[in-house]
């Protein structure tokens, strides 16, 4: 009898109190049903304290209900029982971060990104712990607001979030091989679905615009460094030296989503390579890099239409700036990337 109650259990067809809660708790969680899911997970706990997936789940439903001392606890007692589990240490970051202690949230999502390099979640999370302030849509809408530009091109507009921002007056044009456009557009915006390569030799800029130059654009488009540096080259043409030109994801979050072929869902690709090369060769620009999330804003000042020495020594700083290892970067990121404040009234004076 207590042989084949034994073989089972190990069988699992007997199921101890503490599971059989768990898995109700399982059930009432995706049912929505949070302090049915609570109890459950409660009981299982009680039945075995060691039951790192009830920690967990716990720890989750106390963090969406508010409890986030309670929440820390389960996340932590579940760090201690299995360090590999990177859920512990992604929810203790959460829980930390609550409660206001930023560097231990830190510490805790970067070890959870170690485990896991492609957590997605930690990317963003990590990357709003970096930088504080007004998220990037938000920075270019307050471009728009105080520049008040007359003509706006953008490369890379996917579902229309960044392109939306254009003002009723102002003439936008935006380039996406692939456009997907979600969001309701100014009535002076067209969308060209090409890529900005084949738009730029198949169109003349001013002309659609006008006659106008390009007050101002963003560039978003392709994440390969030599893909934005020709985007730059395209637009400066078409440029005056009061225009601003914005570049996206110039300050990457990490070696592994600044990779040039994507490997994560967040990624900024190499864009950071142009922001050295700009500095580099055009030490005739004013090049900022806004520290907004998730991966910094560039903001390219003194632009000169005439300029052609990118375009002349094209191939040879491809190559240079492509030789570049990431660690380069170790000596002073911040420095060589011209990290500049998040901070409107300061961002505000370099455009006067
Ligand atoms: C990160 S998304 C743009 C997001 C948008 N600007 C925003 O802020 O909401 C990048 C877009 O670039 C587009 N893209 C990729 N290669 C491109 C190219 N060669 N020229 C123009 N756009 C490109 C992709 O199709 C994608 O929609």
């Amino acid at each position: 009898m207590l042989g084949r109650m034994l073989k089972d259990l190990f069988a699992s067809k007997v199921r101890l109190p503490g599971q059989i809660d768990f898995e109700a708790g399982v059930e009432a969680y995706k049912a929505g049903k949070l302090a049915v899911a609570a109890e459950h997970f409660a009981g299982t706990l009680r039945a075995e304290p060691e039951h790192v997936h009830a920690h967990n789940y716990a720890g989750g439903i106390d963090l969406r209900t508010g409890r986030f001392r309670e929440a820390l606890e389960h996340f932590e007692r579940g760090r201690v029982l299995d360090p590999q589990n990177t859920e512990c240490h992604f929810g203790a970051a959460v829980a930390h971060r609550e409660l206001g202690a930023n560097e231990a949230a830190r510490e805790c999502c970067e070890t959870a990104l170690a485990l896991d390099p492609g957590l997605h979640p930690a990317h963003g999370f990590l990357a709003s712990l970096n930088f504080p302030g007004p998220f990037y849509l938000e920075v270019i809408a307050m471009f728009h607001s105080h520049l008040r530009p007359r003509t706006y091109l953008e490369i890379g507009v996917e579902t229309g979030q960044s392109i939306a921002l254009a003002r009723r007056e102002t003439r936008a044009i935006g380039i996406d091989p692939e456009p997907k456009i979600t969001q309701g557009l100014a009535p002076g915006t067209s969308i060209h679905a090409t890529t900005s390569d084949e738009y730029f030799a198949a169109h003349d800029v001013r002309a659609e615009f006008g006659g106008l130059p390009i007050d101002l654009a963003f560039i978003d488009g392709m994440h390969q460094f030599e893909f934005a540096l020709r985007d730059f080259i395209n637009l400066e043409k078409h440029c005056t030296s009061r225009s601003t030109m914005l570049i996206h994801d110039c300050y990457p979050l990490s070696r592994h989503t600044a990779e040039r072929e994507r490997r994560t869902a967040f990624w900024s690709g190499d864009i950071w390579r142009l922001v050295l090369l700009l500095r580099k060769y055009r030490p005739d620009l004013s090049v900022k890099v806004i520290g907004t999330a998730p991966t910094g804003l560039g903001m390219v000042r003194g632009l000169d239409p005439d300029s052609r020495v990118l375009q002349e020594k094209y191939d040879a700083i491809v190559g240079e700036f492509l030789a570049l290892d990431y660690s380069v970067l170790d000596a002073d990121k911040p420095g060589m990337l011209a990290l500049f404040p998040n901070d409107w009234e300061r961002i505000k004076a370099i455009l006067q």
